[in-house]
């Protein structure tokens, strides 16, 4: 069985001080769990104290967004080499609340995307619906149209090696997580919709689920054969719960 990927996204919070502190939390209680692969994905300001607290570790860390341009006049943006110049390997793109809030069309974020890949950072796509959608039963319509803004601008062998988070909009910060079929049915679709163009980079691909997962729904939504992992927001701010969720995947 793959291993699987735990994502935490702290989202904004923190400060110097309670970072330095998660940090050292999180090393104490997850450098022994040599199991699943671990990652921290921190506000822009803490890539350097990310950089010299993780690095050689066994937590991986990396950005919550990047810029869609290489370089240029673009006020307040952060390009892929920019995180690189701090070695983050990982960077989430598309999550709803950045779609949401600073209105990121799916060919922005086809463009992340690629910037990501391009510069050797492994994106970390969120997908998912609102609860409109899914009481329209056009979630999958939806979810495919995510994914096919970017295969078919760059073909499907972008998504090798590449990571895509299932995040229904109506799951994230609710409480209320999807099922674990709910959860199921969907990664399923999306492994499928990208194996219909390219079966390596789909059976390769991790697929996770975040939105509300918590110690004790993270088992059985980590027992469904196409959830390789989740995205954590509110649990990943307190060690022992993210503690309990990455126990709950290894
Ligand atoms: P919560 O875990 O707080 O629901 O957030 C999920 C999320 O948005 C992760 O990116």
């Amino acid at each position: 069985m793959p291993r699987k990927l735990v994502v935490a996204n702290w989202k904004m919070h923190g400060n110097l001080i309670s970072n330095h502190q998660l940090m050292i939390d999180y090393l104490d209680r997850l450098s022994a769990l040599n199991t699943v692969d671990v990652v921290v994905c921190v506000p822009y300001p803490y890539l350097a104290q990310a950089q010299s607290l993780l690095n050689g570790s066994v937590i991986a860390w990396g950005a919550q967004n990047l810029s869609k341009d290489s370089v240029g006049a673009f006020t307040g943006e952060v390009s892929a080499n920019m995180l690189n110049d701090f070695g983050a390997t990982y960077v989430i793109i598309g999550h709803s609340e950045r779609a949401t809030a600073y209105c990121e069309s799916d060919e922005n974020i086809a463009a992340k995307f690629m910037q990501a890949k391009s510069h050797g950072l492994t994106p970390i796509l969120c997908v998912g619906e609102t609860l409109i959608e899914r009481e329209a039963g056009v979630m999958e319509m939806v979810v495919a149209k995510q994914i096919d803004t970017i295969i078919n601008r760059y073909g499907a062998e972008i998504f090798s090696g590449a990571v895509v988070s299932y995040e229904p909009i109506w799951a994230i910060g609710t409480g209320l997580a999807a099922t674990p079929d709910q959860a199921q049915s969907m990664h399923e679709f999306i492994r499928n919709r990208i194996a219909s163009h390219n079966k390596e980079a789909a059976s390769a691909l991790k697929i996770l689920y975040g939105g509300s997962v918590n110690p004790q729904n993270a088992v059985q939504l980590f027992r469904m054969q196409d959830i390789d992992g989740g995205l954590i927001g509110k649990c990943s701010l307190s060690a022992q719960e993210f503690e309990g969720v990455c126990r709950a995947a290894s």
